[in-house]
């Protein structure tokens, strides 16, 4: 039987270089126990990783606010992500890094680390190499919570709505709260436009503040496209002129349908597409 593609994967954790089928992780560490970590994903192009700083500030940051032992520096988690590309030969590539709490009571007061890297192109959804996403909406509403600002490890929701997406043959789904509020995807920030105004639901929900989003938000004001936060009922899909969704792996993707209603409109996420590619090619 062919060994699968992860255990033959080099890994950085906690300090070297390993191979994947050699990745191990204690299992009184609370990032294995309970699902007390926090993550990171971001791109890497042309072997630089673009937003690294404000990619490390959320996580230094949600680790401090959370009361995670002291990660390591943004430094040497830059000096690790580099060796790791080398390592295996990557220039375009999804890289995430990842901390644990680390172990009950454990001294020093250390989290687990690691850092993955994967091609690129094996991350993008179908609808975001097209330019045209297909959305589906969750089944079952969603609530954030305290912690669903957090970019943490605790995924089960996101992942089963994602898997929602999947059995649709959808790129992703959207989930909204008991309130009918649409919120957020489930790895992805939502934007509608409105007469001609890009609205995004509230960070006072509770949803990630995507790094993406604030991008979307400070480059519509360059752009002088009208663009604020504001609650997005679920009818709203129905009734905007254009809907896309950001993430640091998509980047800024259109959304021609969401379930089997087709969005009229994509010439203002075209143009932030592009104002991201512009981006993305003048390194930062
Ligand atoms: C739930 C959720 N919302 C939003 C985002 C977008 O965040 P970012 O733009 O920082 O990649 C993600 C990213 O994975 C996510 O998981």
């Amino acid at each position: 039987m062919s060994r699968p593609p992860e255990s033959r994967r080099a890994l950085w954790l906690n300090g070297r270089i390993v191979q994947g089928a050699d990745a191990a992780l204690s299992l009184f560490d609370r990032g294995a126990r309970d699902g007390e970590g926090l993550f990171e994903t971001l791109r890497v192009y042309r072997g630089e990783p673009l937003d690294w700083d404000r990619h490390m500030e959320r996580l230094v940051l949600s680790a401090a606010e959370l009361g995670f032992p002291v990660p390591p520096s943004p430094g040497a988690l830059r000096d690790a992500l580099g060796e790791l590309l080398r390592v295996q030969g990557l220039v375009e590539a999804v890289a995430r890094v990842t901390v644990t709490r680390g172990m009950p009571g454990g001294r020093p007061v250390r989290t687990g680390a690691w850092i993955e890297v994967e091609t690129s192109a094996s991350r993008l959804w179908r609808g975001a190499r097209t330019g045209e996403c297909r959305v589906i909406l969750s089944k079952r509403p969603f609530h954030p919570g305290a912690i669903g600002r957090y970019k943490t490890t605790s995924r089960l929701a996101y992942s089963l709505a994602r898997e929602e997406a999947r059995a649709a043959g959808a790129d992703e789904t959207l989930l909204w709260s008991e309130d009918g509020e649409v919120l957020e995807g489930a790895t992805s920030n939502l934007f509608v436009v409105v007469e001609g105004e890009v609205r995004t639901p509230p960070l006072a929900r509770g949803i990630l503040p995507g790094i993406v989003r604030a991008w979307v938000l400070a480059a519509c004001a360059r752009l002088g496209i009208a663009a604020r936060e504001a609650v997005v009922p679920r009818r709203a899909l129905r009734e905007s002129d254009e809907i896309f969704l950001t993430n640091s792996v998509q980047e800024v993707a259109p959304v021609s349908a969401v379930e089997d209603h087709p969005v009229p409109g994509r010439a203002i996420g075209l143009a932030l597409e592009e104002a991201y590619r512009e981006r993305v090619a003048r390194g930062g």
